[in-house]
């Protein structure tokens, strides 16, 4: 309820009538009214990527995770791009059903979560992982690099980066340290104007921490509320041999 109240103060915001705004739809605001299941996300957490989300758009928003929470997003972004990436074909079928607006397209991982530490030592020894190198697209040396995604993923430059899976949980699930590193990349890699926001949820784990420590760097980091963490990450002037 509290989270159907920002959709609500979001759309009678500005001037005019919601409907009478580009692309303003009441259709989250009722899915969210009458679904008995939340995202997982609170409404603290949620609230900070909301802030930006709110100041940025139109702007192009890539979302690791479909979930209960993807509607909501793409709805905070009216007529800029939200780009969700799925590990699983079927949650994509299921989520795409009652949502079909959504953009979203699967991602096969090549990553397992028990080998969060053998990947930090294939890191510092691949000179392609190198932030010297920073490229994703085509990097089949780089264990760690995101190479099988969509050509829109490399083509577009993403203003605000969530990073909320693929799942971490348990051992042969994917981990998010591909998709950590790869955001790290991407944002290292901006030519436009101004930083990559980058957030990351379940900051209470060891993996995504310790992944976080470093690729997206602790001086990066502007905000943390309850387990998750916003970066602020500028586009890499120097390229040096460490991210952070
Ligand atoms: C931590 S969840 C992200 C959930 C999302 N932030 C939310 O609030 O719903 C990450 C992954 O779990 C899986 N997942 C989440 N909810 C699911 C469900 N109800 N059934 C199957 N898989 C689910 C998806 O693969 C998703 O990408």
């Amino acid at each position: 309820m509290i989270l159907l109240h920002s959709f609500a103060a979001a759309a009678v915001q500005g001037s005019g009538s919601p409907e009478t705004r580009p692309n303003f739809s009441w259709k989250p605001i009722l899915h969210y009214a009458t679904s008995k299941v939340t995202p997982q996300q609170n409404i603290d957490e949620i609230r900070i990527s909301f802030d930006v989300l709110r100041s940025l758009s139109p702007c192009n928003f890539l979302v690791f995770g479909l979930g209960h929470d993807s509607l909501m997003w793409a709805s905070f972004n009216p007529r800029g791009t939200t780009l969700f990436l799925e590990e699983d074909p079927r949650w994509v079928q299921t989520v795409l059903k009652d949502a079909p607006g959504l953009s979203a397209s699967t991602v096969n991982y090549r990553t397992k979560l028990s080998d969060a530490d053998n990947l930090l030592s294939h890191y510092r020894t691949e000179p392609d992982c190198s932030p010297t190198q920073s490229f994703i697209r085509g990097n089949s040396k780089c264990r760690l690099a995101l190479n099988m995604l969509q050509d829109e993923v490399y083509d577009k430059e993403w203003d605000i980066i969530m990073i909320d899976a693929p799942r971490g949980y348990f051992p042969d699930a994917p981990g998010r340290m591909s998709a950590i590193y790869s955001a790290a990349v991407m944002a290292r890699n901006r030519k436009s104007p101004g930083v990559t926001h980058v957030y990351l949820h379940d900051v209470d784990r060891k993996v995504e921490k310790m992944y976080a420590e470093t690729f997206l760097c602790k001086k990066h980091l502007v905000k943390a509320v309850g387990r998750l963490w916003h970066f602020e990450i500028p586009p890499a002037t120097n390229m040096n041999s460490e991210f952070c």
